[in-house]
């Protein structure tokens, strides 16, 4: 017997439900052949949706500049000799517009995608990425605050943002961050492997899983009574699991309630642009003037984007706060542990880029674009229409929220006795192919049970799937 090695019982003890027993069944299911489909995740792109074109363009024409200059030469050839093209679609060719852009975006990267940038990001990048910031929140000359780029890391993916600052605001293991009730659970992980303490706040469900002041100090109050010290609150807005949107009064209660305990607020934003026709305003904005730490998380993986394989994202910070004990800056030690990486993916960070600088209107490939965002996003939407209309057929379950981000996350009222969300997970997996991941993985209030499924598989799947869920649904909470 090999001596065992004694390794971070932190990460011993981490748990990630969205990859958790329920997907590690489905995956054992599909490999004795049956067809299962993967709503445990939001990974558009593993469900068929297609990439935007435009983006992929400039990555290929990238990747490999010397091709960059064999496209314009085509397009010369085509302008002159249209008849020997006629059989070929514009599709086939990459715009003139992409071609200077990928040309620009070259001159500013100066070494290329294959060499390491600045640990940050390249500043071009983070200067868009803070029009795109001012622009989203109206930020003029005269009115609001801009975002700075000096204060903004391209990371790998939002996630990697997230680690960063957990992994900067626990010192000791009596430090404690808030976090939503459920929440995604990227957040009780990063605190468990860091050391620290969760401390939960509940939205109120009923409520469209709104946050007021009082769910917020009863969690802090109890946290501070156990001897935490509370360092930050997370919020998700749009939310994962809940898909909720948050109106515009919960983000000032977060924001005025952080301000009072000197809290540090991180806004995992992620799904700011998956918001099929509601209002979403962003922390920065309803931050004013307020002296309050920010940190906001967007990311290349949501959206109408969905390019969740290339891992681009960044965090935005405002306000950062001073170091105890040290003459450093915050930004000063995060720029430390950026370095320690090298630099995030470049890919990713250009698809930041593009995600921040959509193809300007009237340019060859805007009108495209827009037709493939819009398609997206309507898609989305009406595939959460059917999810919905298919879960007020089944017996005892309620959903609530606004339909935001890529989930849904209904009540299950009625279960058969001594059975949990795990158990119906598992049998609704096994009977219909149907991989969602149980509301326990994500965290819910004691007594309650609850689905997430991401409304993301083809329009003709959910069509087949969801009359089986249904009968499903009605003959188990009938046992
Ligand atoms: C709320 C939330 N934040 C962050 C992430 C991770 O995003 P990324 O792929 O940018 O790391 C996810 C992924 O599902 C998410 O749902």
């Amino acid at each position: 017997m090999p001596v065992g090695v004694k390794v971070n019982p932190n990460i011993v003890e981490m748990e990630y439900a969205v990859r958790g027993p329920i997907p590690q069944r489905a995956a054992e299911l599909k490999q004795q052949g049956m067809a299962t489909i993967a709503c445990n995740i939001g990974n558009p792109q593993a469900l068929g949706q297609q990439p935007i074109t435009f983006y992929r363009q400039v990555l290929r024409m990238l990747e490999i500049p010397a091709g960059i200059e064999r496209e314009r030469v085509l397009n010369g050839l085509r302008r002159r000799h249209r008849e020997v093209f006629q059989h070929m679609n514009d599709a086939d060719f990459v715009s003139d517009y992409v071609l200077d852009l990928c040309d620009d975006i070259l001159s500013k990267l100066e070494t290329g995608l294959g060499a390491y940038t600045e640990s940050r990001g390249p500043m071009f990048i983070r200067e868009a990425i803070a029009q795109f910031v001012d622009k989203r929140d109206g930020v003029t000359g005269s009115n609001g605050i801009p975002s700075d780029p000096e204060k903004i890391f391209l990371t790998n993916g939002a996630s990697e943002a997230a680690k960063y600052i957990i992994d900067m605001l626990i010192a000791d293991g009596g430090d404690g961050i808030m976090i939503p009730i459920p929440q995604y659970p990227l957040y009780s992980a990063a605190i468990k492997k860091a050391g620290g303490r969760q401390v939960n706040y509940y939205p109120d469900e009923e409520d469209g899983w709104t946050l007021n002041r009082t769910a917020l100090e009863e969690a802090f109050t109890d946290a501070v009574a156990r001897g935490t010290n509370v360092k930050g609150i997370v919020v998700i807005n749009p939310a994962n699991p809940t898909g909720a949107i948050l109106p515009e009064q919960s983000v000032r209660d977060v924001i005025d309630f952080a301000k009072e305990h000197g809290l540090v607020i991180i806004a995992d934003e992620v799904y700011q642009e998956n918001l099929y026709g509601a209002t979403w305003l962003s922390f920065a904005k309803l931050l004013e003037n307020k002296d309050v730490p920010l940190f906001s998380l967007h990311s290349t993986s949501k959206g109408f984007c969905g390019e969740c394989g290339h891992r681009g994202g960044y965090v935005e910070v405002r306000n950062p706060p001073p170091i105890e004990g040290s003459r450093l800056s915050f930004m000063e030690v995060m720029y430390k542990q950026a370095s320690v990486s090298l630099c995030s993916n470049t890919p990713g960070q250009v698809l930041t880029y593009l995600m921040v600088q959509a193809p300007k209107e009237g340019s060859e490939p805007y009108e495209q674009f827009v037709r493939e965002r819009e398609a997206v996003l309507s898609d989305l939407h009406a595939k959460a229409t059917m999810i919905r209309k298919a879960l007020g057929r089944m017996n005892g379950v309620e959903c609530f929220g606004r339909t935001g981000a890529m989930y849904l996350f209904p009540r299950l009222n009625r279960l058969p006795k001594g059975t949990t969300d795990f158990d119906y997970c598992m049998k609704l997996l096994e009977t219909t192919g149907l991989c969602t991941v149980n509301g326990s993985g994500f965290g819910q209030r004691e007594g309650t049970h609850h689905l997430r499924i991401a409304f993301l598989p083809p329009k003709t799947t959910l069509e087949e799937v969801l009359p089986r869920w249904i009968e499903f649904h009605n003959a188990y909470v009938a046992k």
